[in-house]
């Protein structure tokens, strides 16, 4: 099918550009620090893609509590990686994992916070399952590509049992695609499901990023390379207003991986 590119308006290319490869986190950051237009991918919500994953596609995902090694009941860890504004992480927690958000810029990891509680006191994501309960809620402030916010956490690698992504392959420069899949493979359990929310398929290439467009192909070749599969690859029926083009068709894809 023909796909209908979108050209986008936004400050943030221009403004990362500055920074230049070596210092784009700190490019991120100062986004943050300005807040407004200069974070205009914050959609203000969690994303419908993800909710209707965790809803329908339990068959892959297991539940979110499960039997370790000693039989014992455990609360499975989920990761969000570039986080953002946190509400992917609060809607994870409502259905029970044990959410981590992962920021570099610590301005944001302070509204994750303001978020969290601000959606306690509305009740904006209501416990999913009252057996299963709500997870507990983590921010962090670190660099996905090392280890130092694993060790302030007291985990290692491999010990996320769902990680999620959106607009966070996007977010970096194409050039990192092949340690993206690598960090995603290290950072995913054994038994761990990699859930992609694959966005945007529909930018003109020519187009600065980020977002820098993600293609299907480019999110199959960055997982195999470090030994995932996908398990399983669908159209969403609800998604984020920015993964639909412009005649209302989303372009928007979901993936699970695992090993
Ligand atoms: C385009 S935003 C997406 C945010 C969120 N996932 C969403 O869907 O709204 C990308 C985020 O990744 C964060 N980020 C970029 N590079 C990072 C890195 N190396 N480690 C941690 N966070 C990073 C940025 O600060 C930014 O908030």
């Amino acid at each position: 099918m023909a796909t209908t590119t979108t050209t986008t308006t936004s400050v943030v290319p221009q403004f990362l550009a500055q920074y230049g490869k070596e210092a784009y986190v700190k490019g991120w950051a100062d986004l943050w620090e300005r807040g407004g237009d200069y974070v205009d991918w914050d959609m203000g919500c969690s994303n419908p893609a993800l909710e209707d994953t965790l809803l329908q596609h339990r068959s892959i995902l297991g539940g979110p509590i499960t039997l370790d090694e000693h039989g014992r009941r455990y609360r499975k860890k989920a990761l969000v990686p570039g986080c953002g504004s946190g509400l992917d992480v609060l809607l994870l927690a409502s259905f029970g994992y044990d959410a981590y958000g992962l920021e570099y810029s610590h301005s944001a990891v302070q509204l994750c916070k303001a978020e969290e509680s601000r959606s306690k006191a509305r009740d904006d994501y209501p416990v999913r399952d009252e057996e299963v309960g709500r997870g507990n809620v983590t921010f962090v402030q670190g660099d996905f590509f090392n280890d130092a916010w694993l060790e302030g956490l007291g985990l290692g690698r491999g010990e996320y049992d769902v990680i999620y992504d959106h607009s966070f392959f996007c977010a970096l420069d194409p050039s990192l695609r092949p340690q993206w899949g690598q960090r995603k493979a290290q950072l995913l359990a054994p038994t761990g499901r990699l859930i992609c929310l694959e966005y945007p398929r529909h930018l003109d290439p020519s187009e600065m990023g980020p977002p820098y467009m993600a293609l299907s192909e480019d999110y199959l070749e960055h997982l195999t390379q470090p030994g995932l599969q996908r398990v399983v690859y669908w159209e969403p029926d609800r998604t984020h207003a920015n993964g639909i083009d412009a005649q209302g068709v989303i372009q928007d894809r979901v993936s699970i991986w695992c090993w």
